[in-house]
């Protein structure tokens, strides 16, 4: 599971480069607000536009997951724009473009709940009373319907998200940091599984505090903003050419696809995704504007609608950097299926290296599963336009 996932803001690995040492920075917390499926680590989009990058460049991720590009982007003063289809993506990623003083946060949070509404819907059933409190659910209810309301603002920006990030997650020793019973933070326990687990253990949800979780969430992750830079985010399918009207050409496309197999980002966000206005089950069809998996080939046609959009949509002189690697239970060869994609699309590839050592632990693959069967090794591949 990635280091970024948890309370501390990300450091430099031990055998870190000077160079990457001299990126590692400390006012990066608000990139951790939330963990992501997959997402990968700040290092990365950071070291790629220091390296290559200047002031103002603009720069864009048709693939954003919670918006590591977009921080990074920011840290470095680069105006940018982030695209994912999964509204947990565009939820976390528009956090990291936004800024609001942490009591701002905690005052609307404490507003909503003042208010006492009565929630217009309340989730019912085995998996609810066992993962959360009553008074916490209904609270959560509260918020959820406050922010579906109205969410336009910077501060309820980022007070979804601090919600999001809190949602579910270990049960520490002391004051808990998370509503939820004992789950993973990662991604949504599965129903049947978590009420078995929480009822083998005699675990109950705690009567937590709502706000004072809010308040530390707050505190930890926007007490030292980054500057504000211009940028948007954008819900949408980035194989559909449309999605790209009226963006600013970019100069920088930073971007992780999802990896061929991976097909599970909203299924494993179910909870998140009910708090976002969806559903109180997990939803198992195959979610639109996701790229499809059902072959090598359509899967690589996909991937290279989104290389053709996003080079129409870049300077002559931009530059596409990926990262990308594979799962266990596809056969398909990482590099074939991104060459694959990459073929008419508008983009050379220049140069492909395996992403180093330093980087181990915190590989997208490693956050699927506790034990990875044997590393498969990514890649950082550099493209020019054609
Ligand atoms: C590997 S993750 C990106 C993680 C990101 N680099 C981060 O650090 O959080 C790939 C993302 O692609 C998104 N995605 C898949 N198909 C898409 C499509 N057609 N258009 C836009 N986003 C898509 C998924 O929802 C997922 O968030």
């Amino acid at each position: 599971m990635s280091k970024t996932n948890g309370a501390r803001p990300p450091k430099a690995p031990p055998n870190a480069s000077r160079a990457e040492r001299s990126h590692t920075i400390s006012n990066d917390a608000l990139n951790a607000v939330c963990p992501y499926y997959t997402m990968y680590p700040l290092e990365f989009p950071l070291r790629v536009l220091t390296e290559y990058g200047n002031d103002g460049d603009w720069v864009i991720d048709p693939f954003c997951g919670r918006g590591t590009t977009n921080f990074a982007a920011r840290l470095r003063r680069m105006p940018s724009v982030g695209i994912d289809s999964s509204p947990v993506a565009a939820a976390l990623a528009q956090s990291k473009l936004a800024s609001a003083e942490p009591d701002r946060v905690v005052a609307s949070a404490r507003a909503i709940l003042k208010a006492r509404k009565e929630p217009a819907s309340f989730p019912a059933g085995d998996f609810w009373k066992h993962a959360y409190h009553e008074r916490t659910l209904v609270q959560l209810c509260q918020l959820r319907e406050a922010l579906l309301g109205e969410c336009s603002s910077p501060t309820r920006i980022l007070l979804r998200a601090i919600v999001l990030g809190a949602l579910h997650g270990p049960r520490p020793k002391g004051t808990p940091s998370y509503f939820s019973n004992q789950s993973p933070r990662t991604f949504a326990p599965k129903p049947n599984y978590a009420v078995k687990f929480w009822t083998a253990r005699s675990m109950r949800p705690v009567d937590v505090d709502v706000l004072s979780i809010i308040k530390a969430r707050a505190d930890r992750y926007l007490a030292q903003p980054p500057p504000d830079v211009d940028g948007k985010v954008l819900l949408g399918d980035s194989r559909v050419a449309d999605t790209f009207r009226d963006l600013p050409r970019a100069r920088f496309v930073v971007t992780s696809p999802p990896y061929f197999g991976m097909r599970t980002y909203l299924p494993d966000q179910w909870l998140r995704l009910w708090f976002l206005g969806g559903p109180d089950y997990v939803e198992y069809r195959q979610p639109e504007g996701q790229l499809e998996h059902s072959g090598v080939d359509h899967f690589a046609a996909g991937m290279g609608r989104v290389w053709r959009n996003v080079a129409t949509h870049s300077t002559k002189d931009a530059r596409l950097i990926i990262r990308y690697g594979g799962i266990h239970d596809r056969a398909a060869e990482p590099m074939d299926v991104l060459k694959r994609s990459l073929v008419d699309s508008g983009w050379k590839m220049k140069t492909a290296k395996a992403v180093p050592d330093s980087d181990r632990g915190r590989r997208q693959v490693v956050q699927f599963g506790a034990k990875p069967k044997k590393a498969i090794t990514e890649h950082d591949v550099y493209c020019q336009r054609a």
